[in-house]
C-alpha cells in the first residue's frame, strides 16, 4: 500500500532548506526580530506581486480578515453579507469586528458564494435609499460583501463588484486559501476594497507557523491596519486607538520571501495535478471541480462530490490516501450560530457529499495515478 498525504511540507522544506537557514541565521545573528527587514522586503514582493500598494504583514489569517473589515470601515453592529460553507475563521473575523455575518447559499458548480443569493437578499430583505443598505427586518445597516476564494478558486468578482457598486457597499475579500488565483486576469486580493490571505503552514504559500497578510490599494486602509496589528501605535509608545497584537513576525517572513519566489511554479503543478486528476476521474460517478470561465484556479484543494462520501472517504484512508473533508458542518450550524436557524440548501447538500484528495506540488505522477486507481477500486466494488 502506498501512502499519500493530503499535503507534504517536508519536501517543500528540502527545497529551500539551505538558502532559508542562511537567511535565518542572519536574522538570529543580528536579533532585529521586530518589524525587520525581511518582514518589510516580504511586504512590498508580496503587494508588488498581488498587484496592490500596499501589504501588511499580520500574525494569521484570522487577524488579516478580521483587521481588513475594521480598517474596510464596517462599524459595530452592522451586516456582512458572507456565505457559510467556508472555515470558521470567516464567520470569527466578522464577529471580532462586531459585526453580524448574513450567511447566503453557494453556487453548486464553484463552491463560492452565489452573486443571485447576494441580490435575493438584498432585494427581497433589505431598502435602500441611495447612499446605505436596510436590512427592514432589524433596521441594520449592511456595509459590506465579503467572498471567500474557497478551495483556490476566485468568486465571481464581476458580478460581486456590480452589485457592491450599485449598492454602496464594501467588498472585503477572503483570499486565504488563494495565493496567486486570479479573475479575468488579476490576481485575487487586488479586486476588492481590501484582503485578507493566510500564510498558514499548509496554504499553497505558507510559513513554518502562523502568518497572514492584508492587501489594499486604499491608503487610509492600509493606515488603519498597520495601527490595528500594532496596539494602535502611530510611533512607539504613542496610541492612536486601541489595537492588537497582530504583527508578521521576521523568521516568517524570511520563510514566505523563499517561497513566494516558488509560487507560480507550485501553483502551476498543482494546476496539472488537478489536469491528471479530472481525466483519470472522467469516467467515474463524481463530481470533479469546474473552473468559473474568468477564473484561474490554484487548486489549494481538490474537491471532488459523490452522494456515497463517507464510503468512500473511510476507503481512502483504509488504503493510505490522506482525504480530507473541507468542511463537513457548515458554520451556520455551528454550536454558536445554531440559534440563527437559517437553512442554506445547496451549501448543507454539498457538506455531506464533498472529500478533498491529496494535492500539493511535490506529489508525484505516480501518487496521483495510486489516488485515482484507489478510487476506481472503490467503485467497482473495492
Ligand atoms: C477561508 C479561510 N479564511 C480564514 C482563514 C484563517 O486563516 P488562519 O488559519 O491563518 O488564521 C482560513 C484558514 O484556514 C481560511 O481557510
Amino acid at each position: 500500500m502506498r501512502n499519500v498525504p493530503l499535503v507534504d511540507l517536508k519536501a517543500q522544506y528540502r527545497e529551500i532548506k539551505e538558502e532559508l537557514f542562511n537567511m535565518w541565521e542572519e536574522i538570529l545573528e543580528g536579533m532585529r526580530l521586530y518589524l525587520g527587514p525581511n518582514v518589510q522586503t516580504f511586504e512590498k514582493e508580496f503587494g508588488e506581486y498581488i498587484g496592490v500598494a500596499d501589504c501588511i504583514g499580520v500574525g494569521n489569517g484570522t487577524e488579516a480578515v478580521h483587521y481588513a473589515i475594521r480598517a474596510a470601515g464596517v462599524n459595530s453592529g452592522e451586516k456582512v453579507i458572507t456565505v457559510s460553507h467556508t472555515f470558521f475563521a470567516t464567520i470569527e473575523a466578522i464577529i471580532h469586528a462586531g459585526a453580524e455575518p448574513v450567511m447566503v447559499d453557494i453556487n453548486e458548480d464553484t463552491y463560492n458564494i452565489s452573486p443571485d443569493r447576494i441580490l435575493e437578499y438584498i432585494e427581497t430583505k433589505c431598502r435602500f435609499d441611495g447612499e446605505t443598505l436596510i436590512d427592514k427586518s432589524d433596521g441594520k445597516v449592511v456595509r459590506a460583501i465579503l467572498p471567500v476564494h474557497l478551495y483556490g478558486q476566485s468568486a465571481c468578482m464581476g458580478r460581486i463588484m456590480e452589485i457592491a457598486k450599485k449598492y454602496n457597499l464594501k467588498v472585503i475579500e477572503d483570499a486565504a486559501q488563494a495565493q496567486g488565483a486570479e479573475y479575468n486576469g488579476r490576481k485575487v486580493g487586488s479586486i476588492g476594497d481590501v484582503a485578507g490571505f493566510s500564510f498558514y503552514f499548509s496554504k499553497n504559500l505558507g510559513a513554518f507557523g502562523e502568518a497572514g497578510g492584508v492587501t489594499t490599494n486604499d491608503p487610509d486602509i492600509a493606515y488603519m491596519v498597520k495601527r490595528l496589528r500594532e496596539h494602535g501605535q502611530k510611533d512607539k509608545y504613542h496610541h492612536e486607538m486601541f489595537g492588537f497584537n497582530g504583527r508578521l513576525d521576521e523568521l516568517q517572513a524570511a520563510v514566505l520571501r523563499l517561497k513566494l519566489k516558488r509560487l507560480d511554479k507550485w501553483n502551476e503543478r498543482r494546476r496539472m495535478i488537478a489536469r491528471m486528476y479530472n481525466d483519470y476521474l472522467s469516467d467515474l460517478p463524481i463530481k470533479t471541480p469546474v473552473e468559473h470561465e474568468k477564473a484561474k484556479h490554484v487548486y489549494h484543494l481538490y474537491v471532488i462530490r459523490t452522494e456515497r462520501r463517507d464510503e468512500l472517504f473511510n476507503y481512502l484512508r483504509e488504503n493510505g490516501v490522506g482525504a480530507g473533508i473541507h468542511y463537513p458542518v457548515p458554520c451556520h450550524k455551528q454550536e454558536p450560530l445554531k440559534e440563527l436557524n437559517i437553512s442554506l440548501p445547496i451549501t448543507e447538500k454539498v457538506a455531506d457529499e464533498i472529500i478533498s484528495l491529496p494535492i500539493h506540488p511535490h506529489m508525484t505522477d505516480a501518487d496521483v495515478e495510486y489516488v485515482c486507481d484507489t478510487i476506481r477500486a472503490f467503485f467497482a466494488g473495492g
